[in-house]
């Protein structure tokens, strides 16, 4: 079946294709330690930017977002339009990712002295670097979005998941998000979050291009 942003959640059952291959795979991390403590240094952090400034996110935080999977700054010009700007147009009803303006949705690069440990976790594990940390408000959503036809990927780990939270991707279906797993994910493909009753924290990594 043909999905699109339209029938993405009422067809899941439909599509979705847990043992399909091109679902993006699970990284299991021998320590699980580092989240409880990065969620403790999310909550007492008050420097974020909300997704609709993108004209004034630091130039490290449009850097992070525009190559987290392998595009190049050209891209910039597109995701300012399309996810971080207030305006609506025809790009963000085809694939911008807030449902309307009232969206919570706030994005920081994690710094080493309001973030010692995600510092920490990226010494442990070197495969994960250039984060991007996010906030999502307790019953919001992130609309169903890809990040461009080219395969590609990026890393996702979840710092909390609040109790309802869902969260799907093409063709896999709803994944089953602990906090503290890392998810590589095909971001080529469709993906959207529905959160549950808390704020919602995560930490996307640089992935790439297949
Ligand atoms: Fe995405």
């Amino acid at each position: 079946m043909n999905v699109t942003r339209e029938n993405f959640w009422e067809n899941i059952d439909e599509w979705s294709d847990p043992d399909g291959e091109d679902t993006g795979e699970l990284q299991v991390l021998p320590s699980h330690s580092f989240h409880h403590q990065i969620l403790e240094e999310a909550k007492t952090f008050d420097g974020w930017s909300h997704t609709f400034d993108g004209k004034y996110f630091s130039e490290e935080l449009r850097y992070n977002l525009t190559t987290i999977s392998g595009a190049t700054m050209d891209r910039w010009p597109y995701l300012l339009e399309t996810h971080f700007s207030k305006d609506r147009n025809e790009k963000t009803e085809e694939n911008g990712i807030a449902e309307d303006e009232e969206m919570d949705y706030w994005w920081t690069v994690p710094q080493e002295k309001d973030f010692p440990t995600v510092y920490k976790f990226m010494e442990y594990f070197p495969r994960f670097k250039n984060p991007v940390m996010t906030k999502l408000g307790a019953g919001h959503q992130l609309l169903p979005h890809d990040h461009g036809p080219a395969k590609q990927f990026l890393y996702n780990m979840a710092i909390n998941e609040p109790e309802g939270t869902r969260t799907a991707i093409y063709p896999r279906g709803e994944i089953t998000v602990k906090p503290g797993d890392v998810y590589k994910l095909d971001v080529h493909n469709l993906h959207a979050v529905k959160n549950g009753n808390e704020t919602r924290y995560h930490i996307l990594f640089q992935g790439g291009r297949y």
